[in-house]
């Protein structure tokens, strides 16, 4: 029997997830932890990159594990871990530092984006995260990374990052692929031509565990048209494909079909589907919120199975590079 392949994405601790993060990651790693070998990380040390509050940092990263759980990752299935608690990512990023032109970094698009966004503070770790990202997902030998869009470009310089070291030193990583997910980008509530991202503000996103009350708030006031414009019908389309019921994608496409959408309709219907479909999250997550130590002792097993493999990893790659006396 062939041997599982390896899976490895992560998300950055760095607030609410919103429905393009459930959507364009949390989704499918649910549905992959069942078929293949799982690592799914909170990017603790990729998130201080960005402007960030240290007093909230910690929260958040509690909250995105339970997010993870609350969505139905299963720690008896996949390995949940907080990047900061295996050093060996850093210490392989550095190694990796040393084989990576900065050209490569240069060519970031999200870099560009994230200064822009943060211009006071441009720093040495927001050039340098796709290289950590790299050492995230090569540590474990991995065979593909599921991601949105806005990551593929990080996953193509993972690739280059491996064929650089393999010819350096001998093949030691294999090139992972990534996997797209059907809705690799969710666009902004009150801008669809760009992404929905907390970068854009809370009214551009809807959050995974917001409130029925706070979904129909944020929708009522999305975009509408009173033309028949099918960027922003599509833009409704795809949520209701993915959150609301058959029926009512039906009964909207119709109305679409007829140069008739009541966008007024469409938002009560949708809103309501999408606090639907996440009731049960909702729910669960509130459970485990009350048993933080329950929570914490998930992410450290975590961390203990996946230092296990780093460690082997890094003993392997001090060997090759020649740092072992
Ligand atoms: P981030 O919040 O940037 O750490 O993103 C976490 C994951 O969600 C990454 O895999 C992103 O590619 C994905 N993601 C973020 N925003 C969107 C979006 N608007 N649509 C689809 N996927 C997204
Ligand atoms: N850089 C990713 C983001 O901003 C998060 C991330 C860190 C990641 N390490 C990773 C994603 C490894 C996939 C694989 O969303």
């Amino acid at each position: 029997m062939n041997k599982k392949q390896t899976i490895f994405s992560a998300i950055q601790p760095s607030g609410e997830l919103h429905i393009g993060n459930y959507l364009g990651a949390l989704k499918n790693f649910v549905e992959l932890q069942d078929k293949y070998n799982c690592f799914f990380f909170i990017a603790d040390y990729h998130s201080i990159t960005g402007d960030y509050n240290p007093k909230e940092k910690s929260k958040q990263i509690f909250d995105l594990a339970l997010d993870f759980l609350a969505a139905g990752l299963d720690p008896k299935k996949c390995t949940i871990a907080v990047q900061s608690q295996i050093p060996e990512h850093t210490e392989l990023a550095w190694i990796f530092n040393t084989i990576t032109p900065i050209s490569e970094l240069q060519r970031m698009t999200q870099f560009k984006d994230k200064s822009q966004n943060q211009d006071k503070n441009i720093n040495m770790g927001l050039f340098d995260y796709p290289v950590l990202m790299a050492a995230d997902i090569l540590m474990y030998k991995t065979d593909a990374v599921p991601v949105g869009q806005d990551q593929f470009q990080h996953i193509e310089l993972t690739r280059k990052i491996a064929r650089f070291f393999n010819n350096k030193f001998g093949k030691t990583f294999p090139e992972p692929k990534d996997i797209i997910t059907e809705t690799p980008k969710i666009m902004s509530l009150i801008d669809p031509t760009k992404k929905m991202s907390k970068s854009h503000g809370v009214k551009s996103c809807i959050g995974i565990n917001d409130e029925p009350e706070v979904i129909k708030k944020k929708i009522k006031k999305a975009v509408s048209t009173t033309e028949y414009n099918k960027d922003i019908y599509d833009f409704y389309a795809t949520l209701l494909e993915n959150f609301g019921s058959e029926k009512n994608k039906k009964y909207f496409d119709e109305q679409f079909k007829n140069k008739d959408i009541k966008f007024s309709e469409l938002k009560d219907a949708l809103a309501e589907d999408i606090a639907n479909y996440f009731a049960p999250f909702r729910e669960k997550r509130k459970e485990l919120e009350k048993n933080p130590e329950e929570v914490k002792k998930i992410l450290n097993e975590g961390a203990e199975r996946a230092r296990k493999i780093a460690r082997e990893t890094m003993k392997e790659v001090k060997e090759k590079v020649g740092l072992v006396l």
